[in-house]
């Protein structure tokens, strides 16, 4: 699949595999395609940032190679490491062996072939360009970073037994993060950057339509109008597109046509994933917001 050969090109591409993507966002992922530049995503959870990612590499038919970050990441996981066991066993025939086989065996201990690659090395040497996915890197430690700035500045990693691995297709880079401490500028640098901010009510609409198909317009109308005021509200964790989505899919399970509170209450673990951000709904959030989508016509007055 060629890449995209305009930002309107690459909403399109997105939408057809129904990721709606806002313009800002649609362009810095056209600049990152035509840049060959990293692509760094921050926002909060459940935004569409790792789902980008995805949609991306499968409208490009492209491998996607994902990294997911986690505290104590490092680079034997992150990157590759030495097939250990192989190198015994090949210690071990070199001891067995003739004197002349000997140095050529030990000389082949560190050798490409006995490198285990693990994602980051795996993104260098693919004879086609793949989608690279540094997924969450917040969580990793912060010496992490440093250790992928070679990667992402020259796409190329230094492997001090060995030497510089160089990339003959370079991937395509997306790294996210959720925002939980921030992301060094040496880092960001080397990155186009974009802010993923939660759809307005049009765009999660169409969203809820694609993904929850099932949904009559009224319900998903009235689903996507509380999810975005339940967003304004001080939550713990504000409910992502994901939650809309099964919102939706758990409302039409449960065969409800409309909003009411009783529904609405049932079905509250679906949309808030802690029990404080669900007191607050029980205690009166939910019915406050029942009432401004009946004042604003979204809902059907009371009876
Ligand atoms: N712009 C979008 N278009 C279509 N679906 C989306 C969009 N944004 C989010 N989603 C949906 O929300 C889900 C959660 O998004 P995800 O990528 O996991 O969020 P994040 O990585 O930002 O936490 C995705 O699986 C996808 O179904
Ligand atoms: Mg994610």
């Amino acid at each position: 699949m060629p890449r995209p050969a305009s930002v309107d090109a690459t909403l399109e591409l997105l939408a057809g595999e129904n990721y709606l993507a806002g313009r800002p966002l649609a362009t810095a992922v056209f600049l990152a395609l035509s840049l060959g530049k990293p692509l760094l995503l921050e926002g909060e959870a459940g935004v569409g940032k790792t789902e980008l990612a995805k949609v991306l590499a499968r409208a490009l038919d492209a491998e996607l190679i994902r990294l997911q970050c986690y505290e104590g990441l490092d680079i034997a996981s992150a990157a590759y490491e030495w097939n250990v066991a192989r190198q015994m066993l090949e210690i071990r025939l070199a001891e067995a062996g003739h004197e002349a086989d000997r140095a050529k065996l030990l000389a082949g201990l560190y050798s490409r072939d006995m490198l285990i690659e693990r994602p980051l090395l795996r993104a260098l040497t693919q004879p086609r360009p793949p989608l690279l996915l540094i997924d969450e890197l917040d969580r990793a430690d912060e010496p992490f970073e440093a250790f992928l700035l070679e990667i992402l500045a020259e796409w190329q990693l230094s492997v001090p037994e060995l030497g510089t691995i160089r990339a003959a297709h370079p991937p395509i880079a997306i790294i996210t993060s959720n925002r939980t401490r921030e992301i060094h500028d040496a880092l960001k640098r080397r990155c186009l950057y974009a802010w993923v901010d939660y759809p307005d009510a049009p765009r999660e609409l169409e969203i809820v339509r694609r993904k929850a198909p099932g949904a009559g317009e009224r319900l998903a109308t009235q689903v996507v109008a509380f999810v975005q005021r339940a967003r304004h509200l001080d939550l713990f964790k504000a409910p992502g597109v994901a939650e809309t989505i099964d919102w939706t899919n758990a409302l039409v399970a449960l065969d409800t046509m409309s909003l009411d509170p009783q529904s609405v209450a049932d079905t509250l673990g679906v949309l808030l994933k802690y029990q404080d951000d669900i007191a607050q709904f029980e205690g009166g959030a939910a019915r406050a917001i029942l009432d401004e989508l009946h004042a604003e016509g979204i809902l059907e007055p009371r009876p």
